[in-house]
């Protein structure tokens, strides 16, 4: 059976926390997409942990970890990350696909430096470098993972690369060009300490299939930061919403048996862009600083707003989701007036869509349905039953207007903090009605 797990807002919504939970069922665990411009946190029995590259089953015994051909991998992170994990004792298996590309030192600088150029257009990039790597993946001039097992002909393409890179940074961009003898040298390390890892990972997933292992398949940053159907161009420069996992795997279209998308109980949202329930002052505030929203990779304060339902429905379209995950629910627990937003107005018309037009979506008034707080600490339940009829009342609302059930709950980072709503859908090859999703609402 393969689940796959996609952030279903702006990043961040909880994913590495629900993926850490579900994978002590699971066989393989997959990341599809993305750099180290992820920040997946995880905190369980052996510690607290921010995993950028590495897939969020690592934490479990047993586990394949595999980080997919969709990803754009930085060396000297992933081997950073790999020496804590070992350091730590996280027991899972990690394997790296040979497809996957790399991030070189030349694509970081031309991260910033476009970023400075873009000045107040900027894009709030993480400047890890990620644009430029997909960029070149794209116009046929990346390097793969799987190209460090032949270093001669990886220095003569790094060359090329090279002489092209040094000419964009020094004559446009006005910044320090990158030594040729610090890239190779480079190299050598990244080969020395990573070709260990390196892997067919599409086979491991067939032979897995063939077994009817259970797999999940990790998303990285959120459906609205999609390249294709985000808020472009605020957005990422890969595909997160489902569909990348197809691509970003090597799996056909028939493989995935569900698709869960995570949302937070309310929004956030770190970057430049259009954020239509976006909130200021005290509320937004408050949420800040309660959930502790800065960037699990930059550190940068995440912009606060109310749970949109336009665009989780939005999000439901887009990822083919059929249920939810909604984390941070404690986050609420002390408001008196809780909202989600129903529609928007546009000029003074009712919009149920969510519009692609960047100066509309910049523009727009938040229809909002408000909800009494509950002002009672639902911090660390695990039981749906023990939570306050408020606090029901809410998610049941959350799911009759987005439309889908809610599969899980989480209430604090914990992987012990999690209600488990149903977890009927972890039985493979039966129909969405089969499969018992009735989510807290009953339907
Ligand atoms: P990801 O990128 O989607 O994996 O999310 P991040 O790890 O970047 O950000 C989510 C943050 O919220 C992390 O610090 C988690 O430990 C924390 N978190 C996840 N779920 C919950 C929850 O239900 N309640 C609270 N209070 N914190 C949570
Ligand atoms: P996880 O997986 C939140 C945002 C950046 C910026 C935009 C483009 O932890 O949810 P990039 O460096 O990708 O070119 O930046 O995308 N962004 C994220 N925001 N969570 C993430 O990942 C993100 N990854 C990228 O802040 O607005
Ligand atoms: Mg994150």
């Amino acid at each position: 059976m393969i689940i796959t797990i996609v952030g279903g807002q702006w990043g961040d919504e909880g994913k590495g926390k629900i993926i850490d939970h579900i994978a002590e069922k699971a066989d393989v665990i997959a990341r599809y997409a993305g750099g180290n411009n992820a920040g997946h946190t995880i905190e369980n029995k052996l510690g607290k942990f921010a995993l950028h590259l590495v897939p969020c089953g690592v934490g479990w015994e047993g586990t394949k970890n595999l980080i997919g051909s969709g990803t754009v991998i930085d060396p000297d992170v992933l081997i950073n990350e790999l020496e804590l994990i070992n350091k730590n004792n996280l027991p899972g298996e990690i394997f790296i696909s040979e497809k996957a590309h790399m991030i070189m030192p030349y694509h970081i600088k031309l991260d910033q430096a476009e970023e400075a150029y873009r000045g107040s257009e900027a894009v709030g990039t993480t400047g890890r470098g990620i644009g430029p790597a997909y960029s070149d993946k794209i116009s046929r001039n990346g390097i793969r993972i799987g190209d460090l097992k032949n270093i001669e002909t990886l220095q003569s393409k790094i060359s090329k690369n090279l002489n092209i890179k040094n000419k964009i940074l020094k004559e446009i961009y006005n910044t320090d060009e990158i030594s040729e003898k610090y890239i190779f040298e480079k190299i050598k390390e990244w080969n020395n300490k990573l070709s260990k890892y390196i892997a067919n990972t599409e086979q491991i997933l067939y032979e897995n299939i063939e077994k009817n292992k259970f797999i999940l398949l990790e998303g990285a940053q959120g459906a609205l930061l999609d390249i294709d159907h985000g808020t472009y161009p605020y957005v990422t420069s890969s595909n997160s919403i489902s569909g990348g996992s197809l691509t970003g795997l090597g799996l056909g279209a028939k493989d995935i048996d569900n698709v869960m998308g995570v949302f937070k109980a309310f929004t956030t949202r770190v970057g430049e862009g259009p954020f239509p329930t976006e909130i200021f002052g005290k509320d937004a505030e408050t949420i800040r600083e309660i959930a502790g929203e800065f960037g699990t990779t930059t550190g940068r304060p995440r912009r606060i707003g109310w749970f949109d339902a336009v665009a989780a429905k939005y999000s439901v379209k887009i990822n083919g989701l059929d249920g939810m995950v909604i984390t941070k629910l404690d986050i609420l627990d002390k408001f008196e007036k809780i909202k989600i937003c129903t529609h928007y107005e546009y000029k003074g018309e009712v919009l149920s869509y969510f519009p692609s037009d960047e100066n509309i979506l910049s523009n727009i008034k938040p229809i909002y349905k408000e909800f009494e707080g509950w002002d009672e600490s639902t911090f660390d339940v695990s039981s749906y039953e023990a939570l306050n009829s408020k606090a029901k009342e809410f998610l049941k609302n959350l799911e009759d207007i987005v439309g889908i059930p809610i599969a899980y709950i989480s209430t604090g980072p914990s992987r012990e903090a999690t209600i488990p709503v149903s977890y009927t859908h972890l039985r493979a090859h039966e129909t969405r009605e089969d499969r018992g999703w009735r989510g807290v609402g009953g339907k």
